[in-house]
């Protein structure tokens, strides 16, 4: 038998959104089922890798034989990614991370107040996760990030690669209704630093992630 493309390799896979409480009862989030990253995760560790998922809030089953880290907010994403990106192969950021959080956190909850018609939340930006790993300077991962985009697509994907030191970027064009967000297809793009590497048409989220799984193995070995 053939070896297994992921074999002896070790792949990080943060997913779903982030969750940035409010108060006691309140949060702010992304919507995102975290499928695309779960499906990820299986196709790896199908394909032999020993998979980690650093997870936010979602009600997806852990696929057999991959190790989750379950967190709630993007600095415990950030903490989680940080500390364990030096040890992986391959870091994948599929998760939706809230890009901001509320910058003072109610330790009670928000009474409505009458005669008040208007509340201000302050918020503050949280870190860049797979930006702050494609810049690691020492053990530095293969670095892929995501991105959702409904126009200018290649720009875009060009600016991100930069700006976040990726080694690849896989895009959704989320201007297509019947792809994305919370549905179980997908159909992507993936551009590295010198332009497109693969298009890949609208398949199930299960079928796409085995491809692309594929091909990060394999653009991983020529890097
Ligand atoms: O900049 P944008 O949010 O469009 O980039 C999306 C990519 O960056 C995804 O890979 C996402 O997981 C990652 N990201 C991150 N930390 C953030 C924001 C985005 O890792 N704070």
């Amino acid at each position: 038998l053939p070896k297994a493309v992921g074999a002896g390799k070790k792949v990080l896979i943060t997913a779903g959104p982030t969750e940035e409480p409010i108060d006691p009862v309140r949060v702010l989030t992304n919507r995102s089922s975290g499928k695309m990253g779960y499906a990820l995760a299986a196709a790896a560790a199908a394909r032999g890798a020993e998979v980690t998922l650093v997870s936010g809030p979602v009600s997806l089953k852990v696929p057999d034989g991959v190790k989750a880290i379950k967190v709630k907010t993007a600095q415990d994403m950030f903490l989680a990614v940080t500390e364990h990106a030096k040890d992986n192969d391959i870091v994948i950021g599929c998760a939706a991370v809230s890009d901001y959080r509320v910058e003072k956190v109610s330790d009670q909850k928000i009474k409505k107040q009458d005669g008040i018609d208007e509340l201000t939340l302050k918020l503050v930006k949280n870190p860049d996760i797979i930006a702050t790993v494609g810049h690691m300077e020492h053990k530095r991962p293969f670095t892929v990030g995501f991105a959702a985009e409904t126009n200018n697509i290649e720009h875009y994907a060009k600016d991100k690669i930069v700006k976040k030191n990726l080694d690849l970027i896989v895009l959704n064009d989320v201007s297509k209704q019947d792809i994305g967000f919370n549905s179980d297809f997908n159909a992507v793009t993936v551009f590295d630093k010198e332009g497109k590497v693969a298009a890949f048409p609208k398949m199930t989220k299960e079928v796409l992630s085995g491809v692309l799984m594929d091909l990060i193995f394999e653009m991983n070995k020529k890097a």
